[in-house]
């Protein structure tokens, strides 16, 4: 599969029909929000966790070193709690540009704290892209994370804003905490 994912993504979803479009962020975009939302609120999926098993050739690395950033992993029984935005579908021209490395758009039921669901869009780097990099110890995503630098600044930036993000929503994350342990730590 191609890295740049801008051609795909704009093919996967009609969203001509829709006057506004739910989508999940569980990474960068509960911390960077550099687009125009309706309204947000915290909001989990079913079944998924976060894990910092995608390489970043264009935002925390570069393509000589990239960096390591979030994407999804299928786990039966998990939840993984973000922040749910309720778009106009204009948004996703540029997310999709923004996350072209690797990230396709899934559809995906979320419930949000007050039991609600609605259906909406996740972007998730499956693990046939180009820039997966797969799972390392907490010690080695720390060192790593701590090494790179991208266009969008230091990685270890990317990590620490989420982990604030996190503990601001009251979510534990133990991948992510425990990097971040390993990364102040150091
Ligand atoms: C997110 O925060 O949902 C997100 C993370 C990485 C790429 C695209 C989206």
């Amino acid at each position: 599969m191609s890295q740049n994912t801008i051609a795909e993504n704009k093919k996967r979803h009609d969203l001509s029909g829709h006057s506004e479009v739910w989508l999940f962020g569980y990474g960068s975009l509960i911390y960077k929000v550099d687009f125009p939302y309706l309204e947000r609120a915290p909001a989990y999926i079913e079944g998924w966790s976060r894990r910092f098993w995608q390489g970043s050739h264009d935002h925390r690395g570069t393509p000589e070193a990239p960096g390591r950033v979030l994407t999804l992993i299928e786990t039966p029984g998990e939840k993984c709690t973000g922040m749910a935005y309720k778009v106009t579908p204009d948004v996703f021209e540029h997310l999709d540009h923004r996350e072209k490395n690797g990230y396709l758009r899934f559809t995906t039921p979320m419930t949000f704290r007050d039991g609600s669901q609605h259906e909406g869009l996740v972007y998730i780097a499956t693990e046939d892209n180009e820039a997966f990099l797969g799972p390392a110890s907490s010690k080695e995503l720390a060192e790593h994370i701590g090494q790179a630098s991208g266009p969008s600044g230091p990685n270890s930036e990317y990590l620490v804003k989420l982990q604030l993000a996190l503990e601001q929503l009251d979510v534990h994350d133990p991948h992510v905490y425990d990097i971040y342990q390993d990364l102040i730590n150091s």
